[in-house]
């Protein structure tokens, strides 16, 4: 009787078949959450757990009224009309990118404070206390009003923040609150309502 010739395949066990390739990816990849929305997890920064706490919980704050910002400046960006279209479409694509830079500051002092930040859109919603401006579009003179209210909401926070995080020795928040925060956002305020004085380019 004549017999098959055995192969390299048949002589490897029900197990070693079942082996995905060296080469494949796994994508079959589930996990718990490892670290909790609110949970610190202790670096050695000398700060203790409730400071590093409270400090994320403004800083968390801050950041969603700050993606909010930075987002209606986007909206306001695309969506402007008028005379000074131009300018105007310039300036907020200006402070967005500012407040680009501040979005990211804020977030990495949450979790080298060993938090966790807020991330995607639909908590920063939850969380913001800036108004929702409408889809549709409005004229420049109420899109530099939104503008300028989100700014001061955000301003008349940070400065409590920072007087609070200051007395609970965090200097780094504090620096944050101060340096990046307040000052951007007083100079972005400027830059916009300087916009809405009617003033005569041509005559006195
Ligand atoms: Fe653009």
């Amino acid at each position: 009787m004549a017999t098959r010739t055995e192969t390299k395949s048949d002589n490897l066990s029900a197990t070693q078949k079942q082996q995905p390739s060296e080469v494949a990816p796994d994508l079959d990849q589930r996990s718990h959450e490892t670290q909790k929305f609110g949970e610190i997890v202790k670096l050695p920064n000398g700060l203790s757990e409730k400071v590093c706490k409270d400090s994320v919980a403004l800083l968390n704050q801050c950041l969603a009224d700050t993606i909010t910002l930075r987002d209606m400046y986007k909206k306001h960006h695309w969506q402007v009309v008028g005379p000074t279209f131009n300018q105007l479409h310039l300036m907020y694509d200006q402070h967005f990118e500012a407040q680009v830079l501040i979005v990211d500051i804020l977030a990495e002092r949450i979790q080298l404070l060993g938090g966790i930040a807020l991330a995607m859109a639909a908590d920063i919603a939850e969380t913001t206390k800036i108004k929702r401006p409408p889809r549709g579009r409005e004229p420049a003179a109420v899109q530099i009003r939104r503008l300028a209210e989100a700014h001061e909401h955000i301003i008349i926070e940070a400065r409590k923040a920072a007087k609070a995080v200051d007395e609970a020795g965090d200097d780094g928040s504090n620096d944050v609150f101060v340096s990046n925060v307040l000052r951007t956002n007083e100079l972005q305020v400027w830059f916009l309502t300087e916009h809405l004085v009617a003033a005569s380019p041509v005559s006195a």
